[in-house]
């Protein structure tokens, strides 16, 4: 069992994960011997600070031990993907991986004969759904019939939002003038679509700024995420893009005037770029619960990792 995707677990299975996300908050001297001797492998294409510590951090707390692997500095940029997992899963009990490509992600999981998680590749992101979970429940009491509205790029945790809001009820309203091409799941929206828990606004009708505020003052959370994935932030060919995204993405910002007077929690999966897709005023707003969504990621990883080596 591997999470790549939050699609592959059942409704059951996410919901009793973040159900002890809340728990390992509460009391993580319960779980201090939880994976005694149990290693995890972390393996990073991508740059992170969140995800690696949650799991770096997170297994040493259960017990554990934590060994990082650089893409550049092991054997894995000149090796056979699938040849160097398959080693690597002889080594640790689990595996944290975040791979540029969706497709090697899921070479990596045929590969594997330990559990592996998918870190943020450019078609989801489930650990940070798994967190966002837990901190709305956390926040509003339940997830059920949850108005999420995610303002910004559909992109792999705008997905993962939905296939996460899909299983346990959440309604994902997605302002989105601009769409990832790797991060489209045609499968996942449509039925996400299907049973009420994804909205796709047409922003071609969104004229002015008011029909925007209109759509998110009926939400319980508001949700931004960067314009630009994190490997073409300094790509240098992509700097007419970031150039046409930020010229195109700035009414879409979130800052005070658009939330002004707006009842609704704010969240932001970080790193976020103030200025750009959240004003910086708001990341430190009484309404803002961006923080501890981060710190959530710690405990959350540590439920998903638990959840994994219970079944392998
Ligand atoms: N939110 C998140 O995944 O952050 P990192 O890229 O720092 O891991
Ligand atoms: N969507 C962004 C942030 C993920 C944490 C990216 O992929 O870089």
């Amino acid at each position: 069992m591997h999470l790549v995707t939050l699609k592959d677990w059942t409704n059951t299975q996410l919901q009793e994960t973040v159900d002890e996300c809340l728990k390992i908050k509460n009391h993580p001297e319960k779980y201090r011997h939880s994976a005694e001797a149990l290693s995890l492998g972390l393996l990073f294409q991508k740059t992170s600070t969140r995800t690696r510590c949650a799991g770096e951090i997170g297994i040493v707390q259960l017990g554990g031990h934590a060994q990082y692997l650089d893409w550049r500095s092991t054997n894995f940029g000149i090796a056979d993907l699938s040849d160097e997992i398959r080693v690597l899963s002889a080594y640790v009990d689990i595996i944290l991986a975040r791979f540029l490509k969706h497709d090697d992600m899921l070479d990596a999981a045929n590969a594997a004969t330990v559990p592996i998680i998918n870190g943020c590749c450019d078609k989801y992101h489930p650990t940070q759904a798994v967190g966002d979970l837990m901190t709305i429940q956390e926040h509003l009491g339940r997830l059920d019939g949850v108005k999420v509205c995610f303002v910004g790029v559909h992109n792999n945790v705008c997905n993962s939002l939905i296939a996460a809001g899909s299983k346990l009820g959440l309604e994902v309203t997605v302002i989105a003038p601009e769409k990832n091409p790797a991060a489209i799941d045609k499968d996942l929206l449509s039925e996400a679509e299907q049973k009420g828990c994804y909205k796709p606004v047409d922003t071609e009708s969104l004229d002015n700024i008011q029909k925007l505020q209109e759509i998110i003052n009926e939400c319980d959370v508001v949700y931004t995420d960067t314009w630009v994935d994190m490997e073409f932030f300094t790509d240098p060919d992509f700097a007419s893009e970031r150039k046409r995204r930020i010229d195109m993405m700035m009414p879409y910002q979130l800052n005070s005037t658009l939330l002004n007077g707006i009842d609704c929690r704010i969240m932001h999966c970080l790193p976020a770029h103030r200025g750009y897709e959240i004003h910086g005023d708001l990341m430190d707003d009484p309404r803002s619960v961006i923080f501890e969504q981060s710190e959530n990621r710690l405990h959350s990883m540590k439920a998903i990792m638990l959840n994994l080596l219970s079944q392998s």
